[in-house]
C-alpha cells in the first residue's frame, strides 16, 4: 500500500471530490483527518472508510480560520504519530453570480475559503513536514483558472488562479526540504457544486470534452493520490489538468 504508515490531512470532505480523495487515500493505507465545515457530512465520509477498513477522523473545520486549521493540525499531531505525510487543500465554495451583481462581502467569503485556506493550511503543516524532512502538498484549484471557467463567479475563478500561484511559489520555496508541492485542475464534475448549473450548460461541457463526459470524483482522487505519492517525488510546483481534454492544445 503506497501510503503505509503515513498521515494525511484533506480538507472539504463532507462529500464531492474530498469524499472520494478521503476514501482513496485512507485505500492506500494514509490514516485521514478529514476536515470540514460540515462535521456530520464528514463523519459519513469516515464512517464509508471504515467500511472500507480503512482509518480516518472526521474534525469540524473552517480553513478559513488560522485557529480551526491549527487545531485539526494539532488533533493529526496527537492522533497519527506526530507526524503530516500529505496535505490535501480541497475544500472550496462558488457563488453564480457576475461581477456587477457580487458584493465585497462575497468575494470576501469566496477568497477566504478557496485561496486563504490553503494559504493557513500549508503554513501550519509545513514546519512539521520540513522536521520530517519531506511532505507531499496537493492543491485543488480548476480548469477555471486556466480558461476563466464555464459557469462561476469572478471571485471563484480568481481564488483558483491564486492557487495556481501558491503552488508555483511554495514549489520554490519548500524543494530544499524535501517537500513537493502539486495541484490538480479538474474539468466539470457534477457534485453538488454543479447541482445549480443549467443543463444547457452541462450538455455544452459534455460536446466539448474529447472524453465525452464529465469527471467523477474518483477521477480527481486517482490524480491527487499520484501527486500525494512517491511516485510524484520529482514533480513540484506543478498542476495537472483532468478534465477529459478540454485544454489539450
Ligand atoms: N465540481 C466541479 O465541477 C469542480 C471543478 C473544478 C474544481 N472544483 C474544486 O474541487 C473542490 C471540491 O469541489 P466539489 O465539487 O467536491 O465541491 P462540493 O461543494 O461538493 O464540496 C466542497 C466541500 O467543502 C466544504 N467546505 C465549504 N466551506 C468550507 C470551509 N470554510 N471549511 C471547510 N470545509 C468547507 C463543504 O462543506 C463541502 O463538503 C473545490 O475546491 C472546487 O472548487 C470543483
Amino acid at each position: 500500500m503506497e501510503f503505509a504508515g503515513q498521515t494525511a490531512i484533506v480538507t472539504g470532505v463532507a462529500r464531492g471530490f474530498g469524499r472520494a480523495i478521503v476514501r482513496r487515500l485512507a485505500r492506500g493505507g494514509a490514516r485521514v483527518v478529514a476536515g470540514d465545515i460540515n462535521l456530520p457530512g464528514a463523519e459519513e465520509t469516515v464512517a464509508l472508510v471504515k467500511q472500507d477498513g480503512g482509518e480516518a477522523t472526521a474534525v469540524h473545520l473552517d480553513v478559513s480560520s488560522a485557529q480551526s486549521v491549527q487545531a485539526m493540525v494539532d488533533l493529526a499531531l496527537q492522533k497519527y504519530d506526530n507526524r503530516v505525510d500529505i496535505l490535501v487543500n480541497n475544500a472550496g465554495i462558488q457563488i453564480l453570480k457576475p461581477i456587477e451583481e457580487t458584493t465585497d462581502e462575497e468575494w470576501d467569503r469566496v477568497i477566504g475559503v478557496n485561496m486563504k485556506g490553503p494559504f493557513l493550511t500549508c503554513r501550519a503543516v509545513i514546519p512539521v513536514m520540513r522536521k520530517q524532512g519531506r511532505g507531499h502538498i496537493v492543491n485543488i484549484a480548476s480548469v477555471g483558472a486556466r480558461n476563466g471557467g464555464t459557469y462561476a463567479g469572478v471571485h471563484y475563478v480568481a481564488s483558483k488562479g491564486g492557487v495556481l500561484a501558491l503552488t508555483k511559489k511554495l514549489g520554490k520555496e519548500l524543494g530544499q526540504y524535501g517537500i513537493v508541492v502539486n495541484g490538480v485542475n479538474p474539468g466539470p464534475s457534477l457534485t453538488d457544486m454543479t447541482a445549480e448549473w443549467p443543463r444547457s450548460v452541462i450538455e455544452g461541457v459534455i460536446k466539448n470534452t474529447p472524453l465525452g463526459r464529465m469527471a467523477e470524483p474518483e477521477d480527481i482522487a486517482d490524480a491527487v493520490a499520484f501527486l500525494a505519492s512517491d511516485a510524484a517525488r520529482f514533480i513540484s510546483g506543478e498542476t495537472i489538468e483532468v478534465n477529459g481534454g478540454i485544454t489539450c492544445d
